[in-house]
């Protein structure tokens, strides 16, 4: 298996000698490099075509937790890489943690929340692999791009893997999150951007000033970027502030060719283009969490492309697949800590919160809180108080389906012991409740026609007349005894 080679590969900085497992954090094929050497990625040399058969086998290969290359991509000029993130020991893997033990994702929100804490700021520089070669006018073809159409009711082929950066004029600062786009043609594209998106307010505020705008789609960025992209910024900070909190290391930024926006100089491929936010179109793609969405977005016209001279496209399989659900996961770790905050000073006998994306049980977030209760009444009390509180940028109810209070014995972390608590202590029927009739954002798909939905409340705590019934059998010691140190 031949080693990526490219003049501009940041990964020979790595030392092969030292043994450290660690790639150098300022771009994505030097991960691809780590993920290879570790033996956790397949090249596939077999032309595929786009269209469904390399979805096809993407879903194999996510599912078999493998990274992946495919190099002979059907009418297309490169090739086509992901599956790169797809648990959170590879997130923690790609910006430099020691991921030797049980890493999950309280490990990386700790580390994400770190690098919020100590942001650095982007710095500027003048040349940059993603600028070996540079296409304008009649070279521009979006058809070069290995992109694929990845399900049968989908409008086109879509690009799931890039960044867009934009200008926010209202903050004044860089703007930069994932906005998946659908191929129209050989210059034409569309970025997609929901209404809690930032991106959605500056299409907004373009339209209102009568402008077009630039934005700078950029694919294969170093993973700390994909992190960061994926959720929302505390106030005064960028994503890009972010990611070099991430990497420990600014972000090197460089200059587009036809607009005034700075895009990641380790980029493999950018693609700019101007939106006119008058000229809309509906699409669909299937999402994450196994559902059609449709969307409506304004057209943009591509006025360049520049790429490494060997650049990979990155691709993130769609619909319910791990590498998009675990970035998308991390945009829960900033809404986790807001409601903390908010939770933790009113209800000082919280155990722990989890705020879970998880795909398995739908588009939308549920949360687990373990107490040591001190009545009945407080359970929702508490559920009451966390559909109330802010997210941070938004309200908890918009995006969360379903409050579960457990006891503190049970593990908020585990799906499978908050499903055994709440069928084990739900002795009454007023333990369940639902709210009707509350503002949901649009991915929740089975809204009415004034987009709300039913939340659901859980009391799955024993009742405090009961409490001596249902102690869980535990072995006492249990935790010290060690099965290595009884095997020969
Ligand atoms: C793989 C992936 C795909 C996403 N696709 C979209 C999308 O198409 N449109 C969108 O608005 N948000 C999408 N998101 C969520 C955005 O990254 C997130 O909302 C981000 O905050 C948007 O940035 P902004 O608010 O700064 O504009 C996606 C997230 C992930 C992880």
């Amino acid at each position: 298996m031949s080693r990526i080679s490219c003049s501009y590969c940041y990964c020979t900085a790595r030392n092969p000698e030292s043994g450290t497992e660690t790639p150098d954090l300022r771009d994505l094929r030097s991960f691809l490099q780590l993920l290879d050497d570790r033996g956790e990625l397949v090249r596939i040399s077999r032309e595929v075509n786009p269209k469904f058969e390399m979805p096809a086998l993407m879903v194999q290969l996510e599912k078999a937790g493998k990274a992946f290359v495919f190099e002979n991509v059907s009418g297309a000029a490169f090739p086509l890489t992901g599956g790169l993130l797809s648990n959170a020991r590879r997130l923690g893997l790609a910006v430099g943690q020691d991921v030797s033990g049980d890493y999950d994702h309280r490990d990386h929100a700790r580390v994400y929340r770190e690098a919020v804490g100590k942001p650095q700021a982007p710095k500027l520089v003048d040349t940059a692999p993603v600028k070996d070669v540079v296409l304008t006018g009649d070279e521009i073809d979006l058809a070069k791009l290995p992109v694929p159409t990845f399900f049968e009711l989908d409008s086109g082929p879509f690009m799931t893997g890039a960044v867009g950066i934009s200008f926010d004029g209202e903050h004044d600062k860089l703007n930069m999150g994932f906005y998946r786009g659908l191929i129209l043609g050989k210059d034409r594209l569309l970025a997609n951007a929901s209404s809690m998106s930032d991106l959605r307010r500056i299409y907004a505020a373009a339209e209102k000033a009568g402008q077009k705008m630039p934005i700078a789609l950029c694919i294969g960025v170093p993973p700390a970027l994909l992190m960061a992209a994926s959720g929302k910024t505390p106030p005064g900070l960028t994503e890009l502030d972010i990611a070099g909190g991430l990497m420990g290391q600014p972000v090197e930024l460089v200059k587009c060719e036809t607009s005034d926006l700075l895009v990641p100089a380790a980029a493999e491929i950018v693609i700019e283009a101007v939106v006119d936010p008058t000229d809309t179109i509906e699409n669909t793609l299937g999402e994450f969490a196994d559902q059609y969405g449709p969307e409506t977005a304004p057209i943009a016209t591509v006025t360049a492309i520049t790429h490494r001279s060997d650049a990979m496209y990155y691709g993130l399989m769609a619909g319910r697949n791990p590498e998009h659900n675990t970035i998308g996961a991390v945009s829960a770790y900033g809404m986790q800590a807001a409601v903390e905050q908010a939770l933790r000073a009113q209800f000082p006998n919280i155990r722990d919160i989890n705020v879970a994306i998880e795909p398995r049980l739908g588009t939308m977030l549920h949360m687990f809180i373990s107490i040591d209760k001190t009545s009945d009444a407080e359970p929702f009390e508490l559920i009451d108080a966390a559909f109330a509180a802010d997210a941070g940028l938004f309200p908890v109810n918009v995006v969360t389906k379903r409050i579960v209070v457990v006891d503190s014995d049970v593990n908020v972390f585990d799906l499978d012991d908050v499903e055994w608590a709440t069928w084990s202590r739900l002795s009454r029927a007023d333990k369940i409740r639902t709210y009707p009739d509350v503002h949901s954002w649009e991915l929740e798909r089975c809204t009415d026609d004034n987009q709300t939905s039913a939340r659901v409340g859980i009391d799955a705590t024993m009742d405090m007349d009961k409490l001596d019934k249902l102690v869980r059998p535990m072995i006492p010691g249990a935790a010290d005894i060690r099965l290595e140190d009884y095997l020969d």
